[in-house]
């Protein structure tokens, strides 16, 4: 359902509405889409909140129901982004928190942690590259979650993905507060693109659920969905088109494109931004999605999927994304690969010794 067609049904409803005051007009479109009330207390914490990504994203999840307390977490700046995005008339309520010593109450209490904290690629640059810098930074942000919110669904946007999850397990580990369900490699950017590019390609409509941001109670349907799976860089990334609804008969050439595509869509970005920092708004788009599926999992919501990088045994690596079963817990069940074409397997094969060094050098890092 569009956002258009979404608006124009609320409207239709308040026109049928018994009386024409104001106020049952509010119930009403509270009880058709607001339903917070009925909505537990969740908190959700964004670290690097000032940021490109972190704005963005935590204006996105102000305007998510599902969220009770929204705090704001960065090195700097995040007194102004508090202060701005506290003013939206939303459910939740909004606190900056700035600099080391006020982490902890950051993330005290928190359901969802959300990590977009670190340095962003230039041209030319691999998410490899980044692994200097961002280690360090999502080490010691994983050390403050294991001991101010050990039981929070853990989500990390911040690059190299394949190797900052291992690094937040291994921290977790030490910590004694590993828990494989609720540590997430967020891949969400990569089904958005490959959703985009497909339904462009197949000339169908893409999905158009900005209602899934906003409201829990609607219902959305996503016409086009295509699952990605592997990791979070370059060929590691590996959308599976072949499982791509709804169905195509597109041309091994064409496959061949949106897979590369698919792959480069990140350095796509990095190069249209000229040295400006890579994906920001789109990234803050899936992050949220990805949040709102943590959120309503959590609050018992059934069939929640979504792709991610997470503990898995579905290949002979011990991270993998793949499409997974969200709950009450976090990681209800990692959903397998289903059928794969040549091509798919082919790249399936491929992607495997990159994506274990990823993972092995993260490990590495976090346990000198
Ligand atoms: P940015 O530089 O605009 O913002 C990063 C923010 O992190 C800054 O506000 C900075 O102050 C903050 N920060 C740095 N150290 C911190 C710390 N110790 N604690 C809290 N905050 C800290 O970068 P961006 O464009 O927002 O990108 C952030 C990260 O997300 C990068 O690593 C980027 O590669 C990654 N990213 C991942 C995906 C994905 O699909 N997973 C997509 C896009 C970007
Ligand atoms: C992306 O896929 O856009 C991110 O991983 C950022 C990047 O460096 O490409």
């Amino acid at each position: 359902m569009t956002v258009t067609m979404l608006r124009s049904v609320v409207e239709a409803a308040l026109r049928r509405a018994p009386t024409s005051s104001s106020s049952s007009s509010n119930q009403l479109l509270r009880r058709r889409c607001y339903s917070s009330d009925s909505n537990p207390e969740r908190k959700v914490a964004v670290l690097g909140a000032a940021g490109g990504i972190g704005q963005p994203l935590s204006l996105l999840m102000k305007l998510n129901q599902l969220v009770s307390s929204l705090s704001l977490y960065d090195i700097a700046g995040t007194p102004g982004v508090a202060a701005d995005v506290s003013h939206i008339n939303t459910r939740s309520q909004v606190k900056g928190y700035v600099g080391e010593d006020q982490l902890g109450q950051a993330l005290e209490g928190a359901d969802v942690v959300i990590i977009p904290a670190g340095v962003p690629r230039k041209p030319g640059m691999t998410r490899d590259d980044l692994f200097n810098i961002n280690a360090s930074i999502v080490k010691s942000l994983c050390t403050a979650i294991a001991k101010f919110c050990p039981n929070a669904l853990v989500t990390m946007i911040s690059n190299p993905v394949n190797s900052t999850v291992p690094i937040a397990a291994e921290v977790f580990k030490k910590a004694g507060t590993y828990d494989e369900k609720k540590l997430f490699g967020v891949t969400t950017l990569d089904v958005v693109r490959a959703k985009t590019f497909y339904a462009g390609k197949e000339n169908v409509p893409v999905a158009e659920c900005v209602s899934q941001l906003q409201n829990s109670a609607c219902v959305c349907t996503s016409e086009v969905n295509v699952p990605v799976v592997g990791g979070h860089a370059g060929i590691t990334i590996l959308p599976l088109f072949s499982q791509a609804t709804p169905t195509s008969n597109l041309s091994e050439e064409d496959i061949a494109a949106l897979t590369k595509r698919t792959q480069d869509g990140g350095t796509e970005v990095v190069e249209a931004k000229a040295g400006k920092g890579s994906a920001t708004l789109s990234m803050a788009y899936a992050g949220a999605i990805f949040a709102d599926a943590c959120l309503k999992g959590l609050n018992g919501v059934p069939d929640i999927i979504e792709c991610s990088f997470v503990q898995s045994s579905i290949t002979e690596l011990p991270f993998f994304a793949s499409k997974v079963r969200l709950g009450k817990n976090g990681v209800e069940e990692v959903l397998g690969l289903g059928t794969l074409s040549d091509y798919e397997k082919q790249g399936l094969g491929n992607l495997i010794p990159e994506l274990k060094s990823s993972i092995e050098k993260g490990i590495k890092f976090a346990n000198q």
